[in-house]
C-alpha cells in the first residue's frame, strides 16, 4: 500500500481525505493517542483511535519503539501542537516491540544522557535528537556540493589506500594484507612490503590535498569530500580517528583568495542550514538551553544557537597574523595569571585550543582566521614568506570548536620545495609526482580542509564530536 511520509502529511490541509503513513510509535497514550514518527521530520503526526472500533490484540501491540502502518482521515486536530491530525481507521502493526525489553534500551521516553545514546549508537538515530543532528548533516553535505558545483568547482575522489603521508605528521593507519604472525622479513629482519599486496607499504589516506593539487592543475579548481583518517591518540571532543573532510584545491589563488573562499563557503553552508532546517534547529537550539541550564553562567553560551549562525553570516570574520595573535596572548590575563595550561612565552609557539579560543571567544568575539605561521610548527607544502620564517598558512577559528579549517597557499617553486622536503625528512622519491607538478607548468595555488563533524557540531551545538557522527571511530571504539 502506498503510504505518504509524515513531513508531507503534516503540511497538508485537512482535507478529510484518507492517508497512510508508516513509522515508528513513540508513544500510546490512554489507548487513544499514538505519536509516529518516521524519521522524516522531527515532529510526529498524531493519530486518534476510537478503541472500542479495533482489536484487543492489536492495541497491544500498538507500543513505543513498534513499527506500525497507520491509515485514516486527514482532520483538523483538536490538540495543541499540530493543525492535523490522522482519524485512524486501519492500523497494522508491521514490526513488535517488546515492552519489557524496550525499557531496557534509550528507547524507552525518559532522558537519556548522551554517553548511554552513544553505547547504542544503532538505536539513537530513533531519538529526537540524533534525528535532527544526522537530517542537518545531511542538508548540510548537500549544500557543501550545490556551494562548489554552483562556484565551477569539479568534484574528485581522491584515494583512501595511499602509499603517501599528506601532513607528513606519522599518524597514520597502514594497510596491508600480510599475515598478523611470521610476516615475511627482508634481510635486515623488518617486515618486507614488497612482498605485500600493493608491494609497497601503504596506509589509510590523512588528507585528499597532495592529489587534489594535481588535478587543480589540470581542471583548474576542484574539491573533494570524503573520509580521512588520523592515528592520533587524541581523546577529546572534537577528534576522531575517521572523519569526513572538505578540501578545495584552487589554481591561481593566492591566500587572500583562499581565505575569501573559505569565509564565503562557510557562510553559505551556515546560511542553508538555517533556511532548509528550521524546525530541526529550533528543536536543538532548546536542547542547548535546557543543557546550558545546569551549567555554571560563565560556561554558557552568550547566543542562542540560531542567533549564533546568523551572526557567523552577517559578520566579517577578523584576520589576524600569527604574530599579532601572540602579542595578544602574550598579554592576555589568563596568560599573565597563568591559567593556561600551556604558557606563551615567545613567537614561534605553536597555539592549543585553550589559546585559539580565547582569541575567538574572549578577545575578538568573532570568528578569526590566523594566518602567516611560523614555518617550523606546519607542514612541508607550504608556501614560504619572503622573511624565510613564515608560511602562507591559515586556520579558521570557530567559537566552541576551535579550528574549523586548516589551510594555505601552495609552496610551488621547485628548489624551495625540495629544500624544505629534504630539511623535513619527507621522501622525495615516494613524492615525485607531486614534485612534477612544480616542473610542468607550476602557478600560485592554494587550498584548505575543513571537518565536516567539525562544522556540524557548531551548526547543531552538540558539544562532542562522537555525536554528530552515526558511527564514531575514537580510541579503544570501533563498535558497530
Ligand atoms: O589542519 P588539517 O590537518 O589540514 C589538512 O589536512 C590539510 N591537508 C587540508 C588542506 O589544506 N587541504 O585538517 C583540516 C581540518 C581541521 O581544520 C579540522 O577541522 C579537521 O580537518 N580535522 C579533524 N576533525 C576531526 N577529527 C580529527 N582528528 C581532525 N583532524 C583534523
Ligand atoms: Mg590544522
Amino acid at each position: 500500500m502506498k503510504h505518504t511520509d509524515i513531513i508531507t502529511v503534516l503540511q497538508s490541509e485537512p482535507s478529510l481525505h484518507e492517508v497512510t503513513i508508516k513509522g515508528w510509535v513513540r508513544s500510546f497514550r490512554s489507548n487513544r493517542f499514538i505519536a509516529v514518527n518516521d524519521g522524516s521530520t522531527i515532529n510526529n503526526i498524531q493519530c486518534v483511535v476510537d478503541f472500542e472500533n479495533f482489536e484487543e490484540e492489536t492495541l497491544k501491540n500498538i507500543t513505543t519503539g513498534a513499527a506500525i502502518e497507520v491509515t485514516g482521515l486527514l482532520v483538523e486536530s483538536q490538540g495543541a501542537g499540530q493543525t492535523v491530525e490522522i482519524q485512524v481507521t486501519k492500523v497494522a502493526v508491521l514490526g513488535t516491540a517488546d515492552p519489557e525489553e524496550v525499557k531496557l534500551t534509550i528507547l524507552s521516553p525518559k532522558r537519556h544522557s548522551l554517553e548511554k545514546l552513544r553505547e547504542q549508537a544503532h538505536l539513537r538515530v530513533r531519538t529526537n535528537t540524533f534525528g535532527a543532528v544526522m537530517r542537518l548533516r545531511s542538508k548540510l553535505s548537500f549544500a557543501v556540493h550545490q556551494y562548489f558545483q554552483e562556484n565551477g568547482f569539479y568534484y574528485m575522489n581522491t584515494p583512501i589506500i595511499t602509499g603517501s603521508d599528506a601532513e607528513g605528521a606519522g599518524e597514520m593507519f597502514r594497510v596491508t594484507a600480510l599475515p598478523a604472525t611470521n610476516p615475511p622479513l627482508d634481510d635486515d629482519g623488518n617486515v618486507n612490503y614488497k612482498e605485500d599486496f600493493f608491494e609497497k607499504e601503504t596506509n589509510l589516506t590523512v588528507s585528499g590535498q597532495l592529489e587534489a593539487e594535481t588535478y587543480a592543475m589540470g581542471l583548474g579548481k576542484v574539491y573533494t569530500f570524503g573520509p580521512t583518517f588520523r592515528a592520533e591518540n587524541s581523546n577529546t571532543s572534537r577528534h576522531l580517528a575517521e572523519f569526513w573532510m572538505i578540501e578545495p584545491e584552487v589554481a591561481f589563488c593566492d591566500l587572500d583568495g583562499n581565505m575569501d573562499l573559505a569565509e564565503d563557503f562557510i557562510k553559505y553552508v551556515v546560511k542553508y542550514a538555517l533556511d532548509n532546517c528550521q524546525d530541526d534547529l529550533a528543536f536543538l537550539e532548546q536542547r542547548l538551553l535546557d543543557e546550558e541550564k545546569s551549567k555554571p553562567q560563565a560556561e554558557r553560551s552568550d547566543m542562542a544557537l540560531r542567533e549564533k549562525l546568523n551572526f557567523i553570516g552577517e559578520n566579517n570574520f577578523k584576520r589576524v597574523s600569527y604574530t599579532e595573535a601572540i602579542e595578544i596572548l602574550r598579554n592576555c590575563k589568563p596568560n599573565k595569571k597563568k591559567k593556561f595550561k600551556y604558557i606563551i612565552n615567545e613567537w614561534g609557539a605553536d597555539l592549543q585550543s585553550e589559546h585559539e579560543r580565547f582569541l575567538v571567544e574572549k578577545h575578538f568575539k568573532c570568528p578569526v582566521i590566523l594566518f602567516d605561521y611560523p614555518a617550523d610548527i606546519k607542514s612541508f607544502y607550504m608556501r614560504l614568506n619572503d622573511d624565510g620564517k613564515t608560511v602562507r598558512a591559515m586556520d579558521v577559528l570557530f567559537p566552541g570548536i576551535g579550528e574549523i579549517v586548516g589551510g594555505s597557499q601552495r609552496e610551488e617553486r621547485y628548489d624551495v620545495l625540495l629544500e624544505k622536503m629534504e630539511k623535513m625528512g619527507i621522501p622525495k622519491d615516494e613524492l615525485y609526482w607531486y614534485l612534477d607538478l612544480r616542473k610542468f607548468g607550476t602557478c600560485v595555488h592554494s587550498g584548505f580542509g575543513l571537518g565536516f563533524e567539525r562544522l556540524v557540531q557548531f551548526v547543531t551545538g552538540m558539544g562532542n564530536i562522537r555525536d554528530v557522527i552515526p558511527y564514531p571511530r575514537t580510541p579503544g571504539n570501533a563498535e558497530f
